[in-house]
């Protein structure tokens, strides 16, 4: 390879010598040249029950399908498989709660579990194509519950912990869910966060739901309601339910599952993905970027009510037969080495986890993590968000020991899996992903749509289709095509800003629309609005991003109150808890600032540009547009 522009991290001799693919340019340029091939051949590395016809069907654009005619399920690939194999009882889950309590889970124990979990489904009437909403903590249920839905054909639709009652409703609705599986309760920090509960006032709205599981986890009285809620305990030990389940043998463009992420405009979108491609996918990047081996202990840090954890927590690593580490809590609860700790107990070779959470414990300074054994770490993953070159050092030097390449990964919710990475072979430079996976191809343009020249930011998108990619919007097609497609006709918008260097490597800047990153989390301003709205003395609400040192984005929100109501400090801290408990405590802004105007055009757009820039003392622009 030719000497490389910039602060470069080459890959160490042992690196090089381990690695599954030593030449990483010569898998690109087959790749390249021959992308159909390429992905035809991961494809084959998987269990299908009849084999596809076509590898890429791109007869109704921008609706592509990959692997049609094939059929496959992709919780057999995650479990059957394995028990056919060594694996049979190697270690495939590792839980560790918030209080040390763990639970450890054998290929041969997962699959058993998954398929009384997809028999209990069964017998509350749950059949192929139907929408199963799964509200819980980072417990291994949820992985359960996931895979017991695949298992039978049936859509799985994660509603991360953390959301609250409107975030949740809406997905029930927008899902049409017939059951909704959730648990007395999760802890968090030390306290309980009353799922059931907040379920119970989400579902007085959502007339779908005819049943709800309910795990036991904090053992927290909860109201059942009679004929609607069951306790999953009860239910998965009568005579009735016995672990045999045959996988559902479905089409490669099956749907799988439905997830929920924000955009510019109004409520949260379901992206949709399917067994096929979606599997060959999370599969193939898991395997190369991870490099992963019998002997690895991988583990993802995200919690897998977001696409992090659907596709490198749950299907990437199962697919490869990994064995994982799951941790219930937060990095820094009771204390700042409680990640540390855990590395060094189940000796962690592999850690994913996204730029906050390094910055975050990078503040607390190097004893803590110093006082650990962290030698079995050799190889480290970033998400999420740019990570910037100070927390990337400190990630790679004081956690890595100077001895773990950083695998920064740029992909999103709707393209199911890794985009833009390296593998460890490939040298690396604090801050950017490096160059597309193996058969994808990316650019960044200008507003017409060509290529800018070395070093200019421009909008990324992406080429040529991949296995990974979503397929629709659930419920909005036309939205699908109108957002994504549409721009520059046949490619797709990513909705990123970006520059690529003289060496093709990426950096990406940011969003070109109204999502913010909130530790890690992405969130619209609309969604923050419409709590905000939602709010009996509001008129008006607009929000912003912010740049915050930890978190990434802060959110600043600015109201008009109805007509003759009291601006107060009572008031202010009450509409914080109030998008708390609409949206859930992630999306609580950091500030309330009583306005009696906002900026808008003359279309009626509020101009949240303005706001931004006026919040950090800049020059506002270009104004022509503004009304008044
Ligand atoms: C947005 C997608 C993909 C899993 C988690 C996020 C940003 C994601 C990176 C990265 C810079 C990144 C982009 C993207 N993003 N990974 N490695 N470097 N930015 O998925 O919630 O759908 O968010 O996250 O802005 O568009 P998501």
């Amino acid at each position: 390879m030719k000497e490389l522009s910039g602060e470069v991290f080459y890959p160490s001799k042992e690196v090089l010598k381990n690695s599954r693919v030593k030449d990483w340019d010569k898998l690109n340029d087959f790749a390249s040249k021959d992308l159909e091939g390429f992905w035809d051949k991961e494809a084959k590395e998987l269990k299908w029950f009849s084999k596809w016809d076509k590898v890429l069907d791109d007869s109704f654009k921008p609706f592509y399908k990959w692997f049609t005619g094939g059929k496959t399920n992709i919780a057999y690939n995650c479990l059957d498989v394995h028990l056919k194999s060594q694996r049979k009882n190697k270690v495939a889950l590792i839980w560790e709660g918030e209080k040390g309590e763990n639970r450890v889970f054998s290929y041969f124990a997962l699959h058993r579990e998954v398929s009384k979990f997809a028999n209990v489904l069964k017998s509350l009437g749950v059949v192929k194509g139907d929408r199963v909403t799964l509200y819980l903590g980072r417990v291994p249920e949820l992985l359960i519950a996931m895979l017991a839905c695949a298992r039978i054909g049936a859509v799985h639709s994660v509603v991360y912990g953390g959301f609250s009652v409107e975030a949740l409703h809406e997905r029930l609705e927008d899902s049409h869910s017939k059951v909704l599986v959730t648990a007395d309760g999760a802890f968090q920090r030390g306290k309980i966060v009353p799922l059931k509960a907040i379920a119970d006032e989400a579902l007085q709205r959502a007339a779908s739901v005819e049943s709800v599981l309910v795990i036991k986890r904090t053992g927290e009285p909860v109201n059942m309601e009679y004929g609607r809620d069951i306790w999953y305990h009860e239910l998965v030990s009568l005579p009735i339910i016995n672990s045999k389940n045959e996988a559902e043998q479905v089409d490669a463009e099956h749907p799988l599952f439905l997830l929920y992420t924000s955009g510019t405009t109004g409520k949260p979108k379901a992206i949709l993905h399917t067994h096929g491609g979606y599997m060959v996918q999370t599969y193939s990047t898991f395997k190369y970027v991870f490099d992963i081996q019998d002997e690895d202990r991988y583990w993802c840090a995200a919690d897998p009510g977001w696409v992090t954890g659907h596709s490198y927590i749950v299907y990437g690593p199962l697919l490869n037969g990994a064995t994982q580490l799951m941790y219930e809590g937060a990095p820094n609860y009771p204390f700042p080495n409680r990640w540390w700790q855990l590395v060094e107990k189940y000796g962690v070779t592999i850690l994913y986890t996204a730029p906050t959470a390094i910055r975050g414990l990078m503040r607390f300074g190097d004893a803590w993590p110093n006082r650990h054994d962290l030698s079995s770490l050799r190889l480290l993953g970033s998400v999420g968000e740019p990570i910037n070159p100070e927390a990337w050092k400190w990630y790679y030097n004081v956690i890595g020991k100077g001895r773990c390449p950083i695998m920064d990964t740029w992909w999103q919710t709707e393209t199911g899996a890794f985009m833009i990475t390296p593998t460890p072979v490939v040298p690396l430079k604090p801050g950017s992903g490096t160059r597309p996976f193996f058969g994808i191809k990316m650019d960044v343009l200008d507003e017409d749509g060509k290529p800018v020249a070395d070093n200019e930011e421009g909008y990324l998108v992406v080429k040529t289709p991949w296995p990974s990619m979503m397929r629709t919007i659930y419920n909005s097609p036309e939205s699908y095509v109108e957002k994504y497609w549409k721009k520059y006709g046949g490619m797709y918008l990513t909705g990123d800003s970006a520059r690529r260097d003289e060496d093709g490597y990426f950096w990406i800047i940011g969003r070109t629309d109204d999502v913010l990153k909130v530790s890690g989390y992405r969130l619209g301003t609309a969604e923050i609005e419409s709590a905000l709205v939602s709010h009996h003395l509001v008129a008006e609400a607009a929000a912003i991003g912010l740049p915050h040192e930890v978190k990434g984005n802060a959110i600043y929100t600015y109201v008009i109150l109805k007509a003759g109501v009291e601006k107060s400090e009572a008031l202010r801290e009450e509409l914080i808890m109030h998008v708390g408990h609409e949206v859930g405590p992630i999306a609580r802004p950091e500030n309330v600032e009583f306005v009696d105007s906002l900026p808008k055009t003359r279309s009626g757009k509020i101009m949240r540009r303005l706001l931004k820039a006026k919040a950090l003392g800049q020059d506002p622009g270009n104004i022509s547009t503004l009304e008044d």
